[in-house]
C-alpha cells in the first residue's frame, strides 16, 4: 500500500533524527512556564512536536510546509474540478510529499475498498432521539465503528511489537477516513431527509461523494466540499481537538477512540461549534434589521453585544493575529460563485466593520475573522441550512489531520502523556506567598 510503503521508507531516518535530539539535547530547555500561562489555558507553552502542520500567527497554517493557497494550487485535481482531491491532501499529510495525480487517485481508490460500514453502526444512530446533536451522532458512530479496530485486535491478541503499532494505526486510519463521508451523510439524511440513504457513487472522489450522498449533485457544491475539507483538515497539534486525540492516542487507545475524543472537543462552542454559532449570529443580525444592515448599524449592534459580555462568533483566534487565510480562500470562492448572496454580502460588510470594533475593546488579541466567519454562509447558499450540522463537516475533515498525527506519533514511539498538575498552595509556595509546607 502506497502510504504504508512511503512511511516505512522514511521511518529509519526519522527515528534516528528524534533519538539524536533526545540523546544529545535532552536537557536543553525549550521554554519556561509562567503562572499566568498555567491559569491561562497553557497558551503558547511549547509542549509537543508534530510535523504534520504548524500555525504561524501572521501567516496562518502550513500543511507539511505549504500555505493554504499553495496547497489549493499544488494538490492534484480531477478534470473539471477547481479544488483538490482529498486523497492528495491525505497523501501530503501522511507522507510529507506532494502527490502526483496518480498518488492522489491511489489514495481515493484505497478509500473506496475500505468504506463498508457495518449495520450495527447505523442501528445505534437510529435509536437516538431525533433532537440528538449531529456531533453526538458522529462521535457515537465512530465509537460504534470501533468494533472494527485493527489495532485493538492486534494489541489484545498479545505479542504486539511497539515498532509496528503504527501499521495497525494506519490500517484503522484508512478504514475510518474512508467511512467518514458516508457516516456524515447518513447522519444528515437521518436527521433532515427522512432517513433516505444514497449510496456512494464509485465514480466520484471522497469529497464529491459526500455532496452526492446528501442529495447535492451540483458540481459547484462538490467543489465547495473539496475546498472545505482541505482547509479544515489540520491546524497543528495544540488546539483542543488535535491535542485531545493525540493525548488519548498516547494511552494506546486506538484510532477510533482517539478520534471520537477529539471530535468531542471539536463540538465545543469555542472550537468547532463556532461555525454553527456564526451562522446563527448572521441570521440574527439579518432578522434584527429586516435585511442587510449598514456598517454603522453593524457597529452599533456589535458594540451592544460586546458590552453585554457576549462573544461574537467567527472572530478572534488563540494563535492567529491576521485574517485567517482559510477565511480568505472561502471568500474568494464566494466572490466567484455567489457574490450577491445576501448572507455573503453581510459577511463582507461585517468583515469591513468588526475588526475596528474589536480592536477598540483593547482586549481581543485577534480582531480578525477566523475560518468559521464564512463557512456556514457558503453552506447555507448551497441549501445546507441545518446549521447544527456544520461542525460535522468540520469533523469529517479534521479526522484526516487527527489520524496523520496519530500514525506518526505511534511510528515515532511517542510515550503516554503525563504532565504534572500543582495545587494552589504549591504555587503560592513557589512564588513566596506561603512558607514551604512542613513535610515532616
Ligand atoms: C477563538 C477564541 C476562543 C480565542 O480565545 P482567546 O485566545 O482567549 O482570545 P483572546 O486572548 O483574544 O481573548 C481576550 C479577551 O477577548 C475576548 N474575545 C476574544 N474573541 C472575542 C470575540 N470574538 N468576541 C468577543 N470577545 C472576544 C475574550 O473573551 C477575552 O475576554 P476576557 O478577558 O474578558 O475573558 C475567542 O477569540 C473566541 O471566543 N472567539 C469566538 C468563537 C470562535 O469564533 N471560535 C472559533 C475559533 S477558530
Amino acid at each position: 500500500m502506497l502510504i504504508h510503503d512511503k512511511i516505512a521508507a522514511q521511518l529509519p531516518a526519522w527515528r534516528e533524527r528524534v533519538s539524536r535530539l533526545v540523546k544529545n539535547y535532552g536537557s536543553y530547555k525549550v521554554c519556561d512556564v509562567t503562572v499566568e500561562q498555567i491559569y491561562g489555558g497553557i497558551r503558547d507553552v511549547q509542549i509537543q512536536v508534530t510535523d504534520i502542520s504548524v500555525v504561524d500567527p501572521y501567516e496562518g497554517v502550513r500543511l507539511r510546509g505549504y500555505t493554504v493557497p499553495e496547497v489549493l494550487q499544488l494538490l492534484p485535481k480531477v478534470p473539471g474540478a477547481e479544488y483538490p482531491l482529498l486523497g492528495g491532501l491525505y497523501y501530503l499529510l501522511m507522507v510529507d510529499e506532494l502527490p502526483t495525480l496518480e498518488d492522489a487517485l491511489a489514495v481515493e481508490a484505497e478509500w473506496r475498498t475500505r468504506n463498508q460500514i457495518p449495520a450495527h453502526v447505523y442501528n445505534v444512530l437510529k435509536t437516538m432521539p431525533p433532537d440528538t446533536h449531529p456531533m453526538t451522532l458522529l462521535s457515537q458512530g465512530i465509537m460504534a465503528l470501533q468494533t472494527n479496530s485493527v489495532f485493538s485486535r492486534y494489541y489484545s491478541n498479545g505479542g504486539a511489537v511497539k515498532n509496528d503499532y503504527w501499521k495497525a494505526y494506519l490500517e484503522d486510519s484508512l478504514n475510518l477516513t474512508a467511512c467518514m463521508p458516508i457516516l456524515a451523510a447518513f447522519i444528515y439524511n437521518l436527521k433532515y431527509r427522512n432517513g433516505d440513504f444514497i449510496p456512494p457513487d464509485p465514480s466520484l472522489d471522497w469529497a464529491a461523494n459526500f455532496a452526492h450522498m446528501i442529495g447535492k449533485d451540483d458540481p459547484h457544491y462538490m467543489d465547495l466540499c473539496r475546498l472545505f475539507f482541505v482547509i479544515h483538515a489540520d491546524h497543528e497539534g495544540g488546539n483542543v481537538s488535535a491535542h485531545t486525540s493525540h493525548l488519548v492516542g498516547s494511552a494506546l487507545s486506538d484510532t477510533y477512540l482517539a478520534c471520537a475524543a477529539g471530535l468531542n472537543g471539536l463540538a465545543g462552542p469555542l472550537h468547532g461549534l463556532a461555525n454553527q454559532e456564526c451562522l446563527r449570529w448572521l441570521l440574527k443580525v439579518r432578522e434584527h434589521f429586516g435585511g442587510i444592515p449598514s456598517k454603522e448599524q453593524i457597529a452599533e449592534f456589535a458594540r451592544a453585544q460586546l458590552e453585554s459580555g457576549q462573544l461574537i462568533p467567527g472572530y478572534g483566534h488563540a494563535v492567529l493575529r491576521i485574517t485567517d487565510p482559510r477565511f480568505s480562500v472561502q471568500l474568494d470562492f464566494a466572490e466567484k460563485y455567489c457574490p450577491d448572496d445576501e448572507l455573503i454580502v453581510l459577511v463582507k460588510r461585517i468583515y469591513e466593520t468588526l475588526p475596528d470594533i474589536l480592536k477598540a475593546t483593547g482586549k481581543v488579541k485577534n480582531p480578525y475573522p477566523n475560518v468559521d466567519a464564512i463557512n456556514g454562509a457558503l453552506q447555507y447558499h448551497y441549501g445546507v441550512r441545518e446549521f447544527d450540522f456544520y461542525t460535522v463537516l468540520f469533523g469529517v475533515s479534521r479526522v484526516l489531520g487527527f489520524t496523520a498525527h496519530l500514525v506518526w506519533a505511534r511510528a515515532l514511539g511517542k510515550p503516554i502523556e503525563r504532565p504534572k498538575s500543582l495545587t494552589t498552595n504549591m504555587l503560592e509556595e513557589l512564588v513566596g506567598l506561603r512558607p514551604p509546607a512542613d513535610k515532616g
